[in-house]
């Protein structure tokens, strides 16, 4: 068993990441290790070059990102934490496999579509081949399982068919089709202010997300000011279905207590959500607060982190070595 996933600094680090990512690595970790296997958690800097950003603000959210991580419960001498950068054979593997990788494929990327817009022309030939270089990040490991948000699976989907066909191509069965994990509780955590869309780094309302880094204030104006329905709360969560507001709060709740939404609508069914919404305010500044303060104790430690992502790295450039060497090897390569 080998787990493989990473998340992109860009922007700001916020609920849905944590619920839908960061919160379902941590309970993997006993598992994991249990079963013999490696975790290995990364941080997707060349992902983040895709999309302008001021360098600066690239590094500031790597750190973000990595304290994220260590804060939330991922412990780097139980997972394998490391920037992506720092491991080349990632790059490396992303041209291979661009030879594998067919157009239209690439031209079937919703992400791509919603990010390029109506602007096709002007995007970066990066942002159209990111789920290529997100197919090395996993194959290189050979990966069995990927735990992400639902908002990744048609990325991981691409990622089998490109190993299905290089191992057809190549007549081998180096590279491996993972698994993805879509988070049960939390596959899809939509905007405080709109539940059509997800709740998202870079929408320009921050009141649309709980950011991380949020205070204990800021946590729970945003839960408090949070759309809803003028509705109470329901008898059953299947009374929910049309009601996306609801459903998203529920959802949170559910998430950071560990319980299941079922349960959580019999506990408030006929209440208001004025009576829900502080409730929920006082859950996630409970579960979220410890984080965040750890976060700021790392985040003001640069040293002792980046000191953890070299180690990792080093671990992961172990662990990449003979995959992308054999694959050299099986495209006729004359390397070493
Ligand atoms: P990124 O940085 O956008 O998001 C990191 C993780 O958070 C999940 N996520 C959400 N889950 C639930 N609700 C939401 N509103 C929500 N928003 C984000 C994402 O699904 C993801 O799991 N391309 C990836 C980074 C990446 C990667 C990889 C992931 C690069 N290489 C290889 C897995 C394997 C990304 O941009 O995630």
């Amino acid at each position: 068993m080998r787990v493989v996933s990473g998340i992109k600094p860009t922007g700001n680090l916020h609920l849905g990441n944590y619920l839908g990512a960061i919160k379902q690595w941590v309970g993997m970790q006993a598992d994991v290790e249990a079963a013999g296997g490696e975790s290995m958690y990364f941080i997707a800097d060349l992902h983040a070059l895709t999309e302008w950003s001021e360098p600066a603000a690239i590094t500031d959210s790597t750190f973000e990102v990595s304290a994220a991580m260590i804060a939330s419960g991922i412990d780097p001498a139980r997972s394998i934490l490391f920037n992506q950068a720092r491991v080349p054979a990632h790059s490396e593997l992303a041209w291979l496999l661009n030879n594998v990788a067919r157009v239209g494929w690439l031209n079937r990327m919703t992400q791509f579509k919603d990010k390029a817009g109506k602007n096709r022309e002007g995007a970066s030939v990066g942002l159209y081949d990111y789920p290529v270089l997100m197919a090395a990040d996993v194959l290189l490991y050979r990966a069995t399982h990927v735990p992400v948000g639902e908002d990744q699976k048609q990325h991981l989907e691409l990622a089998r068919d490109i190993a299905a066909k290089f191992n057809l191509d190549y007549k081998t069965d180096l590279l491996l089709e993972p698994e993805p994990l879509i988070s049960k509780a939390a596959p899809r955590i939509m905007s405080l202010r709109d539940a059509t869309q997800k709740m998202s780094k870079s929408n320009p309302s921050d009141a649309a997300r709980i950011n991380l880094v949020d205070d204990d204030d800021a946590i729970a104006q945003k839960f408090r000011k949070a759309k809803t329905d003028p509705e109470p709360m329901g008898e059953s969560w299947e009374s929910l279905k049309d009601r996306p507001e609801a459903k998203n709060l529920v959802t949170i709740f559910a998430a950071l207590a560990d319980r299941t939404p079922e349960d959580v609508v019999a506990d408030y069914a006929g209440q208001g959500f004025g009576s829900f919404k502080p409730a929920l305010a006082d859950l996630a500044v409970a579960k979220l607060g410890p984080i965040r303060d750890e976060m700021v104790r790392l985040i003001a430690d640069k040293g002792a982190v980046d000191a953890e992502l070299r180690k990792g790295a080093e671990r992961a450039a172990n662990l990449a070595a003979p995959l992308l060497r054999d694959v050299q090897q099986a495209m006729g390569l004359r390397i070493g």
